[in-house]
């Protein structure tokens, strides 16, 4: 049994995977950034392959798996995966949904609370002038949290952690998702709007938890923004192509849109001459605590990476056993 990963993110020679495999199988580990940095021998030779984020999993490429009978995204979102084109070849596709989510969901917290409390805004200033910028009226976003509507695009198993922490801040909770059935909003006690233009318009924070689809790539731009409520405070954790970039950079710089704090980007690591980039990297007065980033780190603890490597490999092993967990392209396993 011959396990590939071709662009493995961490360092080590596959430890926690292979204590989950067992006995009896071979790891081929690349640290590769396009697939074709990983010899064409590795990928003809795989049973199966774990995926990471780095390759565009997509293309004619994929008729050299000629052995793999899984593959394994670790991770939740599978969209650098072409999973219909793999389904094509009879090859399922699994992820891993569950390794991070309380992670993901204080990381928007987090980052809802950087900008309303003005941590950031305040350490920043600080920094400049420990003596000077001892004031604490500066920060441009503070606000009681309290009583605010927390907005949730995509009330599944992070945006539900997300909303349900919210409501431990005493924030109201409303949420889009035309996918949940009737009544889910009943369930949770959390409202629930039956358009993204009414979601936009009804809460004060809005917090992005849907994958990346063909339907929500572009999702919030020039429209949605539109409809927002002034001053409305946009958190992204999902998928960095779900926003427009270019529209949010208007909204910001015209004032209808408070802030906004970006864990994912369209292009990661950041273009630096896009003018939001450029803007927020200068401090432009008009932008200064206005606008948090991080690296698409919301995933990350040490623990929640131990939990991905482990689950990926649980992942492999259950497939090819004939026992699929979290398929996401319908196709059963060829057992044997
Ligand atoms: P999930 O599948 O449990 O929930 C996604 C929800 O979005 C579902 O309830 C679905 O019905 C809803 N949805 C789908 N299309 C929608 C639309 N057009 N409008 C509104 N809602 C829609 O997934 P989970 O585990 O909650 O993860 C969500 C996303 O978070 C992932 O797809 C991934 O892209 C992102 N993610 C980001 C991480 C990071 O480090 N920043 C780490 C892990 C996940």
């Amino acid at each position: 049994m011959r396990i590939l990963i071709p662009d493995a993110q961490f360092l080590d020679d596959a430890e926690i995977e292979r204590a989950a495999a067992g006995p009896g199988v071979t790891f081929d580990v690349h640290r590769a950034v396009r697939e074709t940095d990983v010899p064409e021998a590795s990928w003809r030779a795989c049973d199966a392959v774990i995926c990471y984020h780095v390759i565009q999993y997509r293309g004619p490429w994929l008729d050299r798996l000629e052995r793999c009978r899984v593959m394994v995204r670790a991770g939740v979102g599978f969209d650098n995966i072409d999973i219909a084109a793999a389904a094509g070849r009879g090859i399922p596709v699994c992820n891993v949904p569950d390794y991070g989510t309380t992670d993901v969901a204080d990381h928007a917290i987090a980052m809802m609370m950087a900008l309303t409390r003005g941590v950031a805004a305040y350490d920043a200033q600080l920094r400049a002038d420990p003596v000077g910028a001892w004031r604490f009226d500066t920060p441009p976003l503070v606000r009681r949290v309290r009583g605010q509507t927390f907005g949730v695009v995509g009330l599944g198993r992070i945006g539900t952690a997300a909303a349900l922490r919210a409501r431990a801040f005493g924030m109201d909770v409303l949420f889009y998702d035309p996918a949940l059935p009737s009544g889910a909003e009943l369930s949770f006690g959390f409202g629930r709007t039956r358009s993204l233009a009414d979601l936009m318009a009804g809460a004060d924070i809005v917090s992005l938890h849907c994958p990346l689809t063909g339907e929500t790539r572009g999702m919030i731009g020039a429209e949605a923004l539109a409809a927002s409520r002034p001053g409305q405070i946009l958190v992204n954790t999902a998928r960095g192509a779900v926003v427009d970039l270019d529209a949010l950079f208007g909204a910001l710089k015209d004032g209808r849109v408070g802030g906004a704090a970006l864990d994912v980007l369209p292009v990661e690591p950041p273009e630096p001459d896009h003018p939001l980039i450029r803007a927020w990297k200068a401090q432009e007065p008009w932008i200064a605590g206005r606008l948090l980033l991080s690296p698409h780190a919301a995933f990350y603890s040490p623990s929640s990476i131990v939990d991905l490597r482990r689950k990926s490999a649980e992942t492999v092993m259950a497939a090819l056993a004939g026992e699929p967990i979290n398929c996401v392209n319908g196709v059963v396993p060829r057992h044997g």
